[in-house]
């Protein structure tokens, strides 16, 4: 069993910590009002409905109802337990915690094979960084790096190495460390033959490029050959410390710059990435050679606001581009194009026309998401022919019919009719007609319900609903409400089970706690589904002080609907006496009814 942490600890930790700072890391995150808002972590959409309330210390999301405070936040976002979110917390807030994790169940489950596998890639990435800048195996691809323009100080940066031109080096390396061969065959670092069994180096004479994971561990490697042969990159496997489609090249030191600048750019190879790096873009990062996924765009999402896309300027690179630009645009992320003259690469750019000028003119210069369209709608075509041409300018309408922003599509409207001299009005009504014509078909197929369509709900929801909610959250802000509220409610219970269960826990909190705390409050509950609803509540406008008046209002409107309750099973009662002709219950019975409607 995990050592329990003292709950005087948990307080601690949780007043040392900000949940706008800890969110921050994970959402960018808006200040509106007294809240934060921004895109969930936790659904994908496109307009903000998370919310964070830095008073409260807790979060919140409209969309998909997550909530909770800072420990729920961590816990559901990593998939970590309470303990490790209370390790982490601790540590961002410099709290000691004498908590030996070894012993705690989850660290059991960090298995010493994964722990020996990231061993193994850690001594290989320094063993064959030292074979590239210190032996003479190494000198040849040293040279040929030097060649292409690799510094001295890039190489170091990005650890890059050298694998012997050997079939056995690394397995006699690693065994003699008393490393098991079947899990250095399953970290994907050596191979097994069929036939005999014995096993063999999966990189041999090639340049190494270590590959790390978000906190700057070696989990894979990818190796380039000197010459020509096939394949020219050779990738680890997939292994249970390596998942593509969840790696971007460079993320863990480019991390800090992107943040900054709230800005990363997407390079398609390593070679890009690196030589970007030393004409000082920082900020990049490269797929695995493979497309981009949503992992990748989630990962992204964290950190920046916009995605500079800076492929190949040849065909596959500008169709990779198209579609790489699309999903980020889908995620609601702001995208731009850097173009380089055609077929070039950014690492062949840098070398042959300097640092500076792909700074300023291809970076710097980058297209925005729409002005690329304009130009990659235009492939292919030839404009002269009037068939191409209107096929173009339907494209591009539709196109600009997809910008919410009216200056956006009048902008783009201008440029389209001055290219073409064609009338603006013409254009402008033709766009309409597009955009209505989307807009219909788009009806036929809504499915999810979007976050303004949840709110709608709640507020049609019965009148004691909405004075339950208001009830708890001013209990929520004030012990004393709780007594008066029960006092008042003379024994009855509120009409949601969910409300009911939430005044509940909120009596048993208030018998230890002499204090409203909301933060507490929501560790406190044990039930995920009701910190939901505490944590939604929690976010509701509410006046600082609840006047007499307004809570007997709302008291009223939660007795009301029992009574009314009664009222509509007294009247099918009344209608059976009357079917029955028992005129003397049917008399007793309406009596009843109309002490009912009286206290109303
Ligand atoms: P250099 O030729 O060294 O400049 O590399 P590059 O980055 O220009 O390569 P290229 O544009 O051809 O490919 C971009 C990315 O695709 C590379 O960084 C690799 O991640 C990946 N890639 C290229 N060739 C191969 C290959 O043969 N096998 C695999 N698995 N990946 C490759
Ligand atoms: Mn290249």
């Amino acid at each position: 069993m995990a050592e329990r942490i003292a709950e005087e600890k948990i307080n601690q930790i949780r007043q040392a910590v900000d949940i706008v700072e800890v969110i921050s890391d994970y959402v960018q995150l808006k200040k509106q009002g007294r809240n934060y808002f921004g895109l969930c972590p936790f659904h994908g959409e496109n307009t903000p409905s998370f919310s964070v309330s830095p008073d409260k210390q807790i979060f919140h999301c409209f969309g998909c109802g997550a909530g909770g405070n800072v420990f729920s936040f961590l816990i559901e976002l990593e998939g970590i337990s309470f303990q490790e979110a209370a390790v982490k917390l601790a540590a961002k807030a410099n709290i000691e915690l004498d908590l030996d994790m070894s012993t705690g169940p989850k660290e059991k489950k960090v298995p010493e094979d994964i722990q020996a596998m990231l061993q193994a890639h850690e001594l290989l990435r320094k063993f064959y960084h030292h074979l590239l800048v210190n032996t003479n195996e190494g000198q040849p691809a040293l040279e040929y790096l030097m060649d292409r323009g690799f510094t001295r100080e890039s190489i170091d940066k990005f650890q890059i190495g050298y694998s012997l031109n050997s079939w056995d080096y690394v397995f006699k390396f690693l065994s003699k460390r008393e490393f098991s061969p079947e899990w250095m065959e399953k970290a994907g670092l050596i191979i097994k033959r069929e036939k005999d069994g014995t096993y063999f180096d999966r990189f041999r004479n090639r340049i190494m490029f270590p590959i790390f994971d978000q906190n700057g561990k070696t989990i894979a490697f990818s190796g380039r050959t000197l010459g020509a042969e096939q394949p020219k990159y050779l990738n680890s496997p997939e292994t249970p410390i390596f998942n593509k489609s969840k790696i971007l090249y460079n993320y863990h030191l480019a991390k800090p710059n992107i943040k900054k600048l709230q800005n990363a750019v997407l390079f398609e190879g390593f070679a890009d990435v690196i030589a970007a790096d030393r004409a000082g873009i920082e900020n990049g990062i490269a797929t695995m050679g493979t497309a981009l996924t949503e992992e990748h765009i989630a990962i992204l999402k964290r950190t920046a606001e916009s995605i500079t896309i800076c492929y190949d300027s040849d065909h596959a690179g500008i169709e990779a581009a198209f579609r790489a630009g699309s999903l980020l645009t889908e995620s609601g992320m702001t995208v731009k194009v850097a173009v380089m003259p055609d077929g070039m690469d950014p690492d062949e750019y840098i070398k042959s026309l300097g640092s500076e000028r792909f700074r300023k003119e291809v970076i710097g210069a980058s297209l925005t998401w729409m002005a690329f369209k304009f130009l990659y709608f235009r492939r292919g075509k030839n404009l002269q022919n009037e068939g191409d041409r209107l096929a173009y300018i339907e494209e591009i309408i539709r196109e600009i019919s997809k910008l919410s922003k009216a200056v956006e599509r009048d902008h783009y409207l201008r440029q389209l009719a001055g290219e073409f001299s064609l009338s603006l009005d013409a254009l402008r009504e033709q766009q309409k007609q597009i955009y209505f014509a989307e807009k219909r078909k788009e009806k036929g197929k809504k499915t999810s319900s979007s976050p303004a369509l949840i709110l709608q709900t709640n507020e049609l929801k019965p009148r004691y609903y909405t004075a339950e909610r208001r009830l708890i959250a001013h209990m929520l802000k004030n012990r004393d409400t709780v007594y008066r509220v029960q006092e008042l409610l003379q024994g009855e219970t509120f009409n949601e089970d969910e409300h009911q269960a939430i005044l509940t826990y909120l009596l048993s909190f208030y018998e230890d706690h002499s204090e409203a705390d909301s933060s507490a409050f929501l560790t406190y509950i044990q039930d995920d589904h009701l910190r939901r609803i505490v944590a939604n509540i929690e976010m509701m406008p509410i006046n600082d002080e609840l006047s007499s008046q307004e809570l007997n209002d709302y008291i009223k409107q939660v007795l009301n609907y029992q009574k009314l309750l009664r009222i509509k099973e007294k009247e099918v009662e009344l209608k059976e006496a009357e079917r029955q002709q028992d005129y003397k219950q049917a008399a007793l019975i309406g009596n009843e009814i109309n002490q009912l409607r009286k206290s109303l």
